[in-house]
Parts: structure tokens; C-alpha cells; sequence
């Protein structure tokens, strides 16, 4: 890789331990994937925030870093392993609380925004089009590459890291348009009428289009809270973080249909729901907002636990970003669902919190959210608000 007299002098330690380290884990992935340069980037999006995945080789890490590393660009968090203020309501531990509050206060020490959310682009860190990136969350690297037409890799929070502290990242994959090609053009006709069905679409999409780039036709209305849900579930289950959606994403227009071609119907759906669901009744948690929920999406839940009460033999998580909490403690929306006994989950989610052995059962609209969720050995329902707010109330899957 082709380094600049500046970069050259970064690779040396001219600034510094954490920028010097940034530049080797670049020049190495750089040189792995073949890259000529490296490109600027407008913002980065940094995973692995999470006790629960770094451990305490991982804190270390942060803390040799966080000396002098500053960064150079926007830099957001992903969720963390806890709600960094209502962490006591979820039932997390102190121990945990407390090493999770270190790698925290590792990361503003850098001058990370602790944003922790897999939902950058609604509170703020809002690519352009055309834009290059490093961001590292697979649901939110896929709507930043589809629905806004910015390019990014889907980064590990090392190398995301390194780009923040350098302000590139190495041009190669999703950076190149010759890599943005779509390979397959999948016919969608199936109808969606539900949130969860994009889920299923996702699945449906990822299976067949396993790491391909699907270009997707069919659709004739999609919202921003359809196409995060479509977003988590179609990378989860196997596509590239890239797809077109003809009349729906930038650029759908700029690229060629593909020839090779398949179908999705009402069957692919239903197998879909098949797979993702286990046979349980009894529901111990119901959390939705994966990816994190924005404000209409808190808004609809709040109509729909009006006056209804939570099970006691359920927990009901609303997962969001701490923003999308403060717009929704404002508009009442807060106060309707906490007195229905629902709680937020604010800076984190199911997948990245401690929760293995806690629930036996999850109900929830997101497709990635049961992926992950039977990694922590729970059964899993998807369905509609409507099914998952129903759940919370009875403690039972109905449908
Ligand atoms: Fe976001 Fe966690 Fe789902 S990071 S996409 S809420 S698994």
C-alpha cells in the first residue's frame, strides 16, 4: 500500500503511540485485501463497546489506547453491555456496571461521542451520499451502503478504532465501485404488511442470496424503521452489507439489473417465520427495538400499551438510543410505557447485555434480534408490535 510522507510519519510514531498503532493494524489489512491507498473518512461507528464481549483484555486495550489516542473524525458508539443509567432496573450486576463504566469513560477519553447505538444516522451521524466510512455495526453499515449510498466495510471495532484515531481507512471492498456491483436480482412477491415481515424478508433474501448483492424489485413502499429492520436481517442471515432497492435507495438507478435471477413468495415468507420461531408459549422477555427503535416507532408502542399492564412473569424492553429516550420522555410516550411496566433499555440491546441464562423465552419484531437471541439459549417468537405488546401483557405467544 502506497503510504503519503504524512502517513509514513504516523506509521513511525510521530504522533504518537495509539496513532502509530492505528496506522500498522491499517498497513496490515491494508496489504491483506489489497489495498492501494488509503481513503478519508467522513465518520466511523465503533463496535465492540460491550464488558460483556471485551472482557478485561479488551479494557486494557482501550486504556493503552486511550493515553494519547484523540480521534480525528465523528466518532459513534455501538450499543454497550447495559443502560448506562438504568442498568440497576435490568438487573445488571454491580461488578459488571462498573468495568463496563471503565471502558466507557476508555472511550471519551479519545473523544468518542457515547452515542451507543446501532442507529448513528438518526441521532446525528448522518452520512452523505457517495460518503466513505468505517463503521462496524453489520445492520447499520448495510443502511448506511444501501439506503444512504455511502461506502463502508464492515469494520471489527479494532480496525473502526484505527480509522478514527488516523481519519482513514484502507481503500479496498465496499470503498470501490467496482466491488459495488450488484450479482443478483431477487423478484420480491411477497406481500409485507407487518414490521417482522421485513425481518423475514431479510432472512428469506440473506439465505438465497448468500453473500451476494441482492438488487430488489417488488417493493413499492418502504419507510426508514422498514428498511433498518430489512437492513439487520438481510447481512444476519448471509448477504453482503449492500443492496439496491429499485425506486427506493439512491442509487437503484446507477447500476444494472443482474440476469441472474429468483423469487421470493408468501412461501419463502412462511418459511422464514418458521425457522426464526420455536415452539414456546410462555414468554419471560419481550424487547424490541433491534435495530435500536426510533421515536415513531416508541410512539407506536406507546399507543398500543396504553392502559394495559405487563405481565409479572414478563420483562418488556423498549431498546433505543438515549436521544430517541429524551425526544420520547418530552412527548409522554416515556411515561405511558413505564406505567404499563415496560422499561427502556437505553445505550444497549439484547444481543450485546449479559442475559445468557436469565430468559428462557424472547418475543420481539426483529429477525437479528432471535438470531442472537438463541446464542444466549433463549426460544424465540418474531412477530408484530401488536403480537410482541400482547406477549408482554399476558406472558404468552398467542399466534
Ligand atoms: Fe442493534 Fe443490537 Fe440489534 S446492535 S441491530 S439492537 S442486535
Amino acid at each position: 500500500m502506497e503510504l503519503t510522507s504524512q502517513e509514513q510519519a504516523m506509521l513511525e510514531g510521530k504522533e504518537g503511540y495509539a496513532v502509530r498503532k492505528s496506522m500498522e493494524i491499517l498497513v496490515a489489512l491494508g496489504d491483506i485485501y489489497g489495498a492501494n491507498s488509503l481513503v478519508k473518512v467522513g465518520s466511523v461507528q465503533v463496535a465492540g463497546v460491550s464488558y460483556h464481549n471485551l472482557g478485561d483484555a479488551g479494557l486494557e486495550f482501550l486504556n493503552e489506547l486511550a493515553k494519547d489516542g484523540k480521534v480525528k473524525v465523528l466518532t459513534t458508539l455501538n450499543p454497550a453491555g447495559m443502560d448506562l443509567e438504568n442498568w440497576r432496573t435490568l438487573g445488571i450486576s454491580e461488578e459488571f456496571a462498573e468495568k463496563q463504566n471503565q471502558v466507557i469513560e476508555a472511550f471519551e477519553r479519545m473523544g468518542i461521542l457515547v452515542s451507543c447505538t446501532c442507529t448513528p444516522y438518526l441521532i446525528g451521524n448522518l452520512p452523505r451520499y457517495g460518503e466513505h466510512l468505517a463503521w462496524s455495526e453489520s445492520s447499520a453499515v448495510t443502511f448506511a451502503n444501501s439506503v444512504l449510498g455511502a461506502k463502508t466495510n464492515r469494520e471489527g471495532g479494532p480496525s473502526a478504532l484505527a480509522a478514527a484515531f488516523v481519519g482513514k481507512t484502507p481503500c479496498y471492498g465496499l470503498h470501490l465501485d467496482e466491488n459495488r456491483i450488484p450479482d443478483i436480482h431477487v423478484k420480491v412477491e411477497a406481500a409485507l404488511v407487518k414490521v417482522s415481515d421485513w425481518g423475514a424478508l431479510g432472512y428469506a433474501i440473506g439465505r438465497k442470496a448468500e453473500n451476494k448483492i441482492a438488487y430488489i424489485t417488488g417493493i413499492k413502499e418502504a419507510d426508514v424503521d422498514q428498511l433498518k429492520s430489512f437492513c439487520a436481517s438481510v447481512v444476519t442471515y448471509g448477504a453482503k452489507p449492500l443492496f439496491y432497492m429499485q425506486g427506493m435507495t439512491p442509487a437503484s438507478e446507477t447500476v444494472n439489473v443482474p440476469n441472474e435471477t429468483i423469487a421470493i413468495d408468501q412461501s419463502d415468507l412462511k418459511n422464514a417465520y418458521d425457522n426464526i420461531n420455536d415452539q414456546v408459549s410462555d414468554i419471560d422477555l419481550v424487547c424490541v427495538g433491534c435495530p435500536h427503535c426510533s421515536i415513531k416507532e416508541i410512539s407506536e408502542i406507546a399507543d398500543l400499551v396504553k392502559g394495559k399492564r405487563v405481565s409479572e412473569k414478563t420483562e418488556f424492553w423498549v431498546a433505543t438510543s438515549r436521544t430517541a429516550k429524551q425526544l420520547a420522555d418530552k412527548r409522554g410516550y416515556t411515561q405511558v410505557i413505564e406505567a404499563a411496566g415496560g422499561k427502556f433499555a437505553c445505550d444497549t440491546c439484547m444481543a450485546v447485555a449479559p442475559l445468557k441464562g436469565r430468559f428462557k423465552a424472547l418475543a420481539t419484531t426483529s429477525a437479528k434480534g432471535c438470531f442472537y437471541s438463541r446464542q444466549n439459549l433463549m426460544k424465540t417468537k418474531m412477530g408484530s408490535l401488536r403480537e410482541c405488546v400482547d406477549a408482554a401483557v399476558s406472558g404468552k405467544w398467542s399466534s
